[in-house]
């Protein structure tokens, strides 16, 4: 169902730098995406074009190809598996020989439209063609425009746990259009807000090691009086929302583009929700493993007395607001959580980096070293 299109204001444009030398535009604003073909037409690419999209985003592939063509596009089109089945090695070579049967050159580009998976698997199969041809992305799910598609890690999975394969790869261009959301089901709207949520969890922190600057209010007591299951998709607070985290992450990433250190402030929640994801065998969306892992963090703290329960009980009474879930579902095994998590990225040796609340709502440890066997009795 295609819901009522947010109001149209003005769209926002940003030109952003990292230590590395890339440099990306990141245009914001109902209407964005239409400016596609314009923007492309402004910068060094070529004109061969690779679409990469899966069905659900069927309408706004022929939108676009329309408008590309118009423009003087040479376009394919190629649809992936659905969710996160797409984020395969089977996907990568379907994207690299669709690349090659096609004549792709280092010059032509892959517009991806789609959530954090798409766009997950879209980065990743750029980053390696031919070592590297141009990136550009279009997030259509809430999770993907105030996350996934921000800060250049790409990959896929393996059925041994998530994002094992990937690197670090970012597009000239993200274009950030709410209007897309409208399409989007009620159940992946809603569970972005979790990240939305983490965000204003690690405010503080971010302004303390960043050049991000929170607004005249801080992110979470904007939450806490807007944000619920309840706010609809086209209220014009959503790009306020939608804007303050992109700058925020933004901000980090520009800091620590490799995840050296402050970057892994943005996996609050992520280490148990990648476990409660695999686990479940994705029928736990990103946003609702993340919800999970964040109230899990939140319980460490407490315990620890590194945090007070006054603080937790508000970030729970904002997750029942927006109806995510806080407490992991008894069907998931917690030897199996485990096993997945001493699979983790950040494991090293018998701990594990985990990000810890610390002091007050906004501010947190990334860097703490915990061991499993303590993970596992906490479960
Ligand atoms: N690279 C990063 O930094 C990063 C950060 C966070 C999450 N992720 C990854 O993102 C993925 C989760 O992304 P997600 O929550 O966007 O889910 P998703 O990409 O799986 O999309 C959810 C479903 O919604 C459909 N869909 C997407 N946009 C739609 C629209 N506008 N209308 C109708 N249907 C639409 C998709 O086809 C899919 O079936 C995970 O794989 C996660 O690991 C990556």
């Amino acid at each position: 169902m295609r819901h009522k299109a947010p109001h149209r204001g003005p769209v926002t444009t940003m030109q952003w730098r990292t230590t590395l030398s890339v440099e990306t535009r990141y245009t914001a604003g109902a209407g964005s995406r239409l400016q596609l073909a314009n923007l492309l037409l402004q910068m060094p690419v070529s004109k061969r074009i690779l679409l990469l999209s899966q069905s659900p985003l069927q309408y706004c592939v022929d939108e676009l190809r329309s408008l590309l063509e118009s423009a003087g596009f040479l376009v394919h089109t190629l649809l992936l598996d659905a969710s996160e089945d797409c984020k395969s090695a089977s996907s990568l070579s379907t994207v690299w020989e669709t690349l090659s049967e096609n004549g792709f050159e280092r010059k032509d580009t892959i517009v991806a439209i789609g959530g954090g998976a798409l766009c997950d698997v879209a980065g990743f199969s750029a980053a390696t063609y031919l070592r590297g041809i141009n990136l550009v992305l279009v997030p259509s799910t809430l999770l993907a425009q105030v996350d996934a598609a921000i800060g250049g890690k790409t990959g896929i999975n393996l059925k041994q746990g998530k994002n094992l394969v990937g690197a670090f790869y970012f597009p000239r261009m993200v274009l950030i259009d709410p209007e897309i959301l409208t399409t989007l089901p009620g159940r992946e709207l809603n569970s972005a807000k979790a990240e939305i949520i983490k965000y204003a969890l690690i405010e503080k922190t971010v302004v303390e090691n960043t050049e991000y600057r929170s607004g005249p209010r801080p992110l979470l007591s904007m939450l806490e009086q807007f944000l619920s299951e309840a706010l609809a998709v086209d209220d014009p607070i959503w790009e306020g929302i939608i804007l303050a985290c992109v700058k925020m992450k933004l901000g980090v990433v520009g800091a620590d583009p490799k995840e050296a250190g402050l970057r892994r402030c943005l996996n609050l929640g992520h280490t148990l929700g990648h476990a409660i994801e695999t686990v479940s065998q994705y029928t736990v969306t990103h946003g609702e493993a993340v919800s999970m892992g964040m109230m899990f963090a939140f319980k460490l703290s407490e315990s620890r007395s590194l945090i007070d329960s006054a603080s937790v009980q508000r970030v729970r009474a904002l997750i029942k607001r927006c109806s995510l879930p806080e407490i992991l579902p008894a069907t998931l095994s917690r030897d199996s959580l485990l096993e997945v998590m001493a699979k983790d990225k950040k494991r090293e040796g018998a701990q594990i980096r985990f990000v810890l609340p610390v002091r007050e709502l906004g501010s947190v440890d990334y860097d703490a070293a915990l061991s499993l066997e303590y993970i596992g009795s906490m479960i």
